[in-house]
C-alpha cells in the first residue's frame, strides 16, 4: 500500500499540482546572500511575494542564450521591464550571485566576472524582489544600497519616480536590448524630453516632444520628478509641488484591477500600457497615451537620421508607430534591420562620364506627399513639375527632388528625416537608375540582399535573360555594383563589432581601491609633484608594474569622519564616463590616507597652454572650448547624479596626448563643503576672477555657477587674456577681462580683443558668436545666463545667438 501511493495516478497529479505552488509559498521576496542561479532553464527565478514579477535568466528565442531580467511571470507574455548587463544575452551555465560585498554579479560559464551592480565595495544583508517589479539589496542597516528603480533600462513600473537628470534608453531592437538610438531623459532644467542621439558618443540631439515644464522666470514652476504613482498614474512634479499630468485625467484602467508599464519602444514611441489582471490568451498590452503623436514628423532636428535610418521614409501605422521603408533603387543596409538606412542600388555621385545621357541612365518615382526636410541644397522658384524633375535628372549631385506649389527643392545624399505624411502635401520625385539591373534587383525590403536559395533558380534565369538581352557590359556592372555591395556590408559589419567591442570595455571597467602602500611604491614615495591645488597635491606615479602613467591626488581637507560620503561621491566620480573628462581610475581609503587615482594628461593645463608664449590656433581653441562646454553638459545633465563642478578655471582643464580637453577636480566639491556653511565654501571653492555673484548673495548655487566660470574661460580662450592680469601702464582697462570684453562687444572692436589674431579675425561670425556666447554666461542674473546645453548649441551654431546685455558691472570684493 505504502508502495502503491506513489503510483497511483491521483497522487501524481496531486504532486505536479502542489509543486509549483509549494515554490511559489515557500518565497516571501527575500534572496539571502550567498544564493545563486545558473542560465540553464532548470533554476526558478527568484519571486516577488506574491509571483507578480520574477529576476533571473529569461531564455531568450536564440537557443541557449539567457538575458539576466526582471518580468512580469504571471501573465503569459511574461514581458521584460528591466534587464542587466547593459542587455548582453549570456551563455548557458552562466551564473548570478548575491554576494556580501557586490551584491549581484553576473559571472560566464567559466566563472569570468561580465557584470556587477556595486563598483564600490560595501556590506549586503539580503536582497528582495518586491512585488512593484523593485529589486533592491539591503544593508543590515535597512539601507537601500541598489534598486533596479534606480537603474532603469527602457520601461517604468508603477511606484517608480524618475529624479531629474534621469535617463532611459530605447532598445535597439524588438529583440536586441543594447542601448538603442532614443532616450527619454529629465532635464535638469525641469523639461522632460524625448531625442535622438549619436549611439557612440551619447551626443543628443533636438528633443522630438518636450513637455514644456522649464520656467526660467521661476524655477519653482520647473519639474523635477517623473512619477508613476501607484495607482497607474503618471506626472510630473514641479518642485512647488504642482502635478503636471502625463496619464489623461479620464484613465480608466486603475492599478489594482491592471498590470502597468511605460515603455521608451525601440522605435522611438514612449507608451504607457495596461493589462488586466483578469487576463485571458487573447489579452495583450494596450496602449493608454504615447507621445509623441506623430514621429515620423515630429522628428525634425538637422543631425541624426530620423525615426527611421538614412534614405528611408516613415509612415505611422494604425498603432500610431512608425513603419520604414526604402524607396525604389534603394535596399536595407543592414538586411535584418528594417528600422535601419538604406543604401543606393547604383552608383550615386558624380563619378562616371555619362552626364549627357543621363536622361537615358535614370527616371523618377513620384511619391505622393513624401518629404525629407532637411538636406536641401538647392531650391529652384518658380519651377514647374518638368523643370524641376529635368533639373535633378541633369545634377549628379541630386538624389531626389520635391515640388510643393512652385518651388523644387532639390536633395543630396543622405537624406534624413524621411517622411510620408499628409501634412507635407507635396511630391517627391525620386531618381533612380533606369537600366534593366533593377529586374535583377530583388524589391526592396521584401527579400534581403543575398539572394535566398529558393529564388537564386528564378534569378539566374533573369541574369542569363539579363546578360543576353543587354550584352556583357550590364552584367558586368552587376557583378561590380554587387562586390560595392558586398564590400559596404563587409565594412558595416566590421565597424558595428567594434563598436560594440568599445563599449563593452567601458563596461567593465571599476575602480580599484589601492592600498596606501601600493601607491607610495606607485609614486616612488610621492617623489614627483605635478602641481597642487584646493585639495592637496597631485603626484606623478606608474600603476600595472609601471606599464600606466597616474596621476595621484593626495586629499588633505577631506572631512574625516564621513566615511560613508568619501565612498559614495568617489562612487559618483567613478561612475562618470566622457570624453571630455579626466577618468579617475582608483582610490585610496586607509584611515587618514585618502587618494585618488586618475589618468594622467601629458599636456599639461590649459592655463599653460592658453598663457603661455607662443599662442595656440584658434582653431585649437574653439574645439578646446566646445570640449569643455560638452563635458559640462554631462556633468550637469547626462550623469546619474548632476555635478556641479564650483571651480571650473583653466588650471582645472588638462589636455591630453590630442590636446583634447578634459576637466579634472569635478564632483569633490560636496567632499569639502560637508558642514561648511556656503561663504566659508567660497572662500575654498571657486577662484577669484572666476566665481559668480551668488555665492556672496542669498541666490541658491546651482548649475548656473559653472556656467558663469565657463563664460569667463571662454573669455580667457578667446582673447588668450588671464581673467585677472597684473596691472600695467596704459591696459588699466583690460585688468578685469570680463568688463573689458564687453566693452569690446559693445564698441564692436574685436580685433583689439584678439590681439590681431588673423585667424580668428577670419572666421569673424564664430568670433562674434563665441564672444556673444561667453557675455551671456556672465550675467550676473543666473536665470539669464543659458544651461551648458545651449551653450553647445549655440556654440555649434545650431541655434541662433541673440545680442547679449553687458551685466552690470560686478566687481570682485573679497
Ligand atoms: C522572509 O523569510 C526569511 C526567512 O525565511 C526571513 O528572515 C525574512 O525576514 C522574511 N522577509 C520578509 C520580508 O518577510
Ligand atoms: C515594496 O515596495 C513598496 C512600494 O514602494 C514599499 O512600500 C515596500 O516597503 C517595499 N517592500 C520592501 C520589503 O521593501
Ligand atoms: C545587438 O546589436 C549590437 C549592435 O549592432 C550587436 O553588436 C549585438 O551583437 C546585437 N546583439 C544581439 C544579441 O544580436
Ligand atoms: C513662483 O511661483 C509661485 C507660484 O507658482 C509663487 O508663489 C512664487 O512667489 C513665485 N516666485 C517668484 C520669485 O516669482
Ligand atoms: C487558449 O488558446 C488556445 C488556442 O489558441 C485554445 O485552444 C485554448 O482553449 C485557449 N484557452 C483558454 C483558457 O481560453
Ligand atoms: C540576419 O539574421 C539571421 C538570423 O538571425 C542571421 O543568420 C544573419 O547573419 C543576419 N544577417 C546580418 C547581416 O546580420
Amino acid at each position: 500500500m505504502v508502495c502503491a501511493i506513489p503510483h497511483h495516478p491521483l497522487f501524481l497529479f496531486l504532486l505536479l499540482f502542489l509543486l509549483p505552488f509549494s515554490i511559489v509559498a515557500r518565497t516571501n521576496g527575500t534572496v539571502d546572500v550567498g544564493t545563486s542561479i545558473t542560465a540553464n532553464n532548470k533554476d526558478t527565478p527568484w519571486l516577488s511575494p506574491e509571483g507578480v514579477f520574477a529576476f533571473g535568466f529569461k531564455p531568450l528565442e536564440e537557443k541557449n542564450l539567457f538575458l539576466l531580467s526582471i518580468w512580469y511571470h504571471q501573465i503569459p507574455d511574461q514581458t521584460i521591464v528591466w534587464y542587466g548587463y547593459d542587455g548582453v544575452p549570456v551563455s548557458i551555465g552562466s551564473k548570478l550571485d548575491l554576494t556580501v560585498d557586490r551584491g549581484l554579479v553576473l559571472s560566464d560559464p567559466q566563472g569570468n566576472e561580465l557584470w556587477k551592480s556595486l563598483t564600490i565595495l560595501d556590506n549586503v544583508a539580503y536582497g528582495f524582489m518586491n512585488d512593484t517589479g523593485n529589486f533592491v539589496l539591503v544593508r543590515s542597516d535597512s539601507v537601500n544600497l541598489w534598486e533596479s528603480f534606480k537603474n532603469p533600462t527602457d520601461t517604468m513600473l508603477p511606484t517608480q519616480i524618475m529624479e531629474s537628470g534621469g535617463v532611459i534608453f530605447s532598445r535597439l531592437s524588438e529583440t536586441n536590448f543594447s542601448q538603442g538610438r532614443f532616450q527619454f531623459r529629465l532635464l535638469q532644467d525641469g523639461n522632460l524630453v524625448l531625442n535622438t542621439r549619436d549611439i557612440t558618443t551619447n551626443f543628443a540631439y533636438d528633443a522630438y516632444y518636450i513637455s514644456g515644464t522649464y520656467d526660467p522666470s521661476n524655477l519653482s514652476n520647473s519639474g523635477y520628478r517623473v512619477i508613476f504613482d501607484d495607482t497607474g498614474f503618471m506626472y510630473i512634479l514641479t518642485r512647488n509641488n504642482r502635478r503636471i499630468d502625463l496619464t489623461p485625467r479620464s484613465m480608466l484602467f486603475p492599478a489594482t484591477e491592471n498590470f502597468h508599464r511605460a515603455t521608451l519602444n525601440f522605435d522611438g514611441v514612449f507608451t504607457q500600457y495596461y493589462y488586466p489582471k483578469t487576463f485571458d490568451n487573447g489579452t495583450k498590452w494596450t496602449p493608454i497615451w504615447s507621445q509623441p503623436d506623430n514621429i515620423c514628423v515630429d522628428i525634425r532636428g538637422t543631425e541624426g537620421s530620423g525615426a527611421c535610418g538614412f534614405n528611408s521614409i516613415c509612415k505611422l501605422n494604425d498603432y500610431k508607430r512608425p513603419d520604414c521603408k526604402c524607396p525604389r533603387g534603394y535596399s536595407l543596409l543592414d538586411p535584418n534591420n528594417t528600422y535601419g538606412s538604406c543604401k543606393p542600388n547604383f552608383a550615386q555621385g558624380c563619378l562616371e562620364n555619362d552626364i549627357n545621357s543621363a536622361e537615358a541612365i535614370y527616371d523618377f518615382e513620384t511619391l505622393i506627399d513624401t518629404d525629407w526636410p532637411t538636406s536641401d541644397y538647392e531650391q529652384l522658384v518658380p519651377a514647374t513639375e518638368t523643370q524641376c524633375k529635368r533639373s535633378c535628372i541633369n545634377d549628379c549631385f541630386c538624389a531626389v527632388a520635391i515640388l510643393r506649389g512652385d518651388s523644387c527643392w532639390k536633395k543630396k545624399l543622405p537624406l534624413s528625416n524621411g517622411r510620408e505624411d499628409s501634412v507635407v502635401n507635396g511630391k517627391a520625385f525620386m531618381k533612380f537608375r533606369k537600366s534593366n539591373l533593377l529586374l535583377l534587383q530583388p524589391p526592396p525590403r521584401t527579400l534581403p540582399s543575398p539572394p535566398v536559395p529558393e529564388t537564386k533558380k528564378n534569378q539566374g534565369t533573369l541574369i542569363l535573360v539579363g546578360s543576353v538581352l543587354l550584352g556583357s557590359s550590364v552584367f558586368i556592372n552587376f557583378v561590380l555594383i554587387g562586390a560595392v555591395c558586398l564590400g559596404f556590408f563587409l565594412i558595416y559589419h566590421k565597424k558595428s563589432i567594434e563598436s560594440h567591442h568599445g563599449n563593452h570595455s567601458a563596461v567593465e571597467t571599476n575602480l580599484r581601491c589601492f592600498t596606501y602602500k601600493e601607491l607610495v611604491e606607485a609614486t616612488n614615495g610621492f617623489k614627483e609633484e605635478l602641481g597642487s591645488g584646493a585639495f592637496g597635491i597631485v603626484y606623478k606615479g606608474a600603476i600595472q608594474m609601471g606599464s600606466r602613467v597616474v596621476a595621484v591626488k593626495k586629499l588633505d581637507r577631506v572631512v574625516q569622519e564621513k566615511e560613508k560620503e568619501f565612498k559614495t561621491e568617489v562612487n559618483v566620480i567613478g561612475q562618470t564616463h566622457h570624453k571630455n573628462l579626466v577618468r579617475l581610475l582608483g582610490f585610496c581609503d586607509e584611515g587618514q590616507h585618502r587618494m585618488l587615482v586618475y589618468e594622467f594628461m601629458s599636456n599639461g593645463t590649459l592655463a599653460s597652454f592658453l598663457f603661455g608664449k607662443t599662442k595656440p590656433s584658434w582653431n585649437q581653441r574653439t574645439q578646446i572650448a566646445l570640449g569643455i562646454a560638452r563635458g559640462l553638459v554631462y556633468l550637469h545633465e547626462e550623469c546619474s547624479t548632476q555635478i556641479i563642478h564650483c571651480d571650473i578655471k583653466p588650471q582645472n582643464i588638462l589636455l591630453d596626448d590630442c590636446y583634447n580637453a578634459r576637466i579634472s577636480d569635478f564632483g569633490l566639491a560636496k567632499l569639502l563643503m560637508l558642514n561648511q556653511s556656503k561663504i566659508n565654501t567660497a572662500t575654498i571653492r571657486g577662484t577669484k576672477g572666476y566665481v559668480a555673484a551668488e555665492w556672496f548673495n542669498s541666490n541658491p548655487i546651482t548649475a548656473k555657477v559653472d556656467v558663469y566660470s565657463y563664460g569667463v574661460l571662454l573669455l580667457e580662450i578667446i582673447s588668450c587674456r588671464k581673467s585677472v592680469s597684473d596691472l600695467e601702464v596704459g591696459e588699466e582697462e583690460k585688468v578685469i577681462l570680463t568688463d573689458w570684453a564687453c566693452d569690446c562687444f559693445q564698441e564692436g572692436k574685436l580685433d583689439t580683443l584678439v590681439e590681431n589674431d588673423m585667424e580668428a579675425l577670419n572666421d569673424w561670425k564664430r568670433l562674434e558668436r563665441f564672444l556673444m556666447v561667453a557675455i551671456w554666461c556672465i550675467q550676473e542674473d543666473p536665470s539669464l545666463r543659458p544651461t551648458m546645453r545651449k551653450v553647445t548649441q549655440m556654440l555649434e551654431g545650431v541655434v541662433e545667438v541673440d545680442v547679449p546685455p553687458c551685466p552690470s558691472q560686478f566687481s570682485f570684493t573679497s
